[in-house]
């Protein structure tokens, strides 16, 4: 177990009709407001609705910043930091899946920032020391973001899609109502749980080998996706299984499965690196990488790892342990495609002479990797395995 610092300090609302904590909630923060959501899911749900009675019952003044789109934009964090000072915001709610989130967390930032916010994704963490009070109504299970300090943007102009992260970027609170998801349609519901799926084993694979109780609470929860992933693509209407799925999503990376141990990424900074590039839906890219950055990084020395894998998450029996791992990897494989996921990167539209530029974008600021240490040639392998 390696040292660390314990911070998961969201405070969640779960269940059916926990938006009506919002109000009181939002009391605390101040009564003006940045109201921020995505291309238009929330007015066919009727959750806008529900959300600006809220606001009008509590005297709060808000101001909307809609449109957000997947895999954020810079300029539209631009516009929402140009509102916050236009309107002296006191505090943003967020409506939606991560990338709503997101673009809130770094609005939230960029406000306190006297240059411009994308500064704050190329200095780094250490360039953020406070942002505006956020929280999250949550309408999407993937990312996670509902409960940590990660916001991933994407720069349209230096096509680049990076990540921060920072304990200021955490919702004050979120409100996780398993019901709003109802409405995700099939393949972004079966994406999600890609992602949530990922996030898990991006932290599994870890080369700390000292980490029981973080290696049980990961099975656990990728065990939960095995289940329920089917689950809610036949019944999307299904609350036990949304709920499952949802509470998943915040507990996958929220930090504590991290916590003591060091976490890969790699896969999912190659990734960020073709999403950049094709804008392909980050759990689907998740999908196809995942299998091909797998077969790449077994070898001798990460066998034991596979073996775990395998026999603890998928059950698999036997003593010939290259059998076992190889196992784990085609029940990885076939879970993905039971969820409907594309195996190739051609599937998605990909041209096999974009994948040298995504390598170099994967390790413009170094090497990805913990688990297996990944330079640019070996990212390039797996991308041209994944073509
Ligand atoms: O824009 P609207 O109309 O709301 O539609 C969205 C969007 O088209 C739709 N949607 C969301 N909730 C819905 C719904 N449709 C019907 N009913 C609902 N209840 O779903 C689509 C996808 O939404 P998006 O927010 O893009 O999905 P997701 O939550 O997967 O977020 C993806 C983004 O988060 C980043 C990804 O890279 C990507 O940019 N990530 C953020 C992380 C974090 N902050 O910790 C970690 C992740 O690894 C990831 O990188
Ligand atoms: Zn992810």
């Amino acid at each position: 177990m390696l040292d660390f610092k314990y911070m998961v300090s969201t405070k969640i609302f779960f269940g059916r009709n926990s938006i009506e904590y919002l109000g009181e909630e939002l009391k605390r923060y101040g009564t003006r407001i940045l109201f921020v959501y995505g291309q238009g899911s929330i007015k066919k749900t009727g959750l806008y609705d529900s959300v600006t009675d809220i606001f009008m019952k509590n005297n709060i003044i808000f101001h909307e910043l809609s449109g957000v789109q997947p895999n954020p934009r810079i300029s539209h964090v631009r516009q929402g930091i140009k509102l916050c000072r236009e309107h002296d915001i006191e505090c943003i709610v967020a409506v939606g899946g991560g990338s709503v989130i997101d673009s809130a967390k770094t609005i939230a930032a960029g406000f306190y920032h006297d240059g411009d916010p994308w500064d704050l994704f190329v200095i780094g963490d250490s360039s953020i020391k406070k942002a505006l009070p956020l929280g999250t109504i949550l309408t999407f299970a993937g990312t996670g973001s509902e409960m940590n300090g990660n916001a991933v943007i994407t720069n349209e102009e230096t096509v680049e899609k990076l990540a921060i992260h920072h304990d200021a970027l955490r919702p004050r609170f979120s409100i996780l109502d398993p019901t709003y998801t109802f409405s995700v349609p099939k393949n972004q519901t079966a994406a999600g749980t890609v992602d949530i799926f990922s996030h898990i084993l991006e932290q599994y694979f870890s080369p700390t080998t000292d980490a029981f109780v973080q290696n049980r609470m990961a099975e656990s929860l990728l065990k939960t996706c095995i289940e329920y992933g089917p689950l809610v693509l036949a019944e999307p209407a299904n609350y036990e299984a949304r709920a499952q799925l949802m509470w998943t999503s915040s507990l996958a990376l929220n930090g504590i499965l991290g916590y003591g141990r060091l976490s890969d990424w790699a896969t999912h900074g190659i990734e960020h690196a073709v999403s950049a590039v094709y804008d392909v839906t980050h759990g689907v890219g998740l999908a196809i990488l995942t299998p091909y950055w797998m077969q790449y990084v077994f070898d001798e020395e990460t066998k034991g790892k596979f073996v775990e894998y395998a026999r603890n998450v998928w059950g698999i029996k036997g003593t010939n342990e290259d059998v076992v791992a190889k196992k784990g990897m085609e029940k990885t494989r076939e879970f993905f495609s039971c969820l409907g996921m594309p195996k190739t990167l051609r599937e998605v539209g990909i041209k096999e002479n974009a994948l040298e530029s995504m390598a170099v974008k994967t390790v413009l600021h170094g090497a990805v990797g913990k688990f297996k240490k990944l330079e640019k040639h070996d990212v390039l392998t797996i991308l041209k395995n994944a073509f």
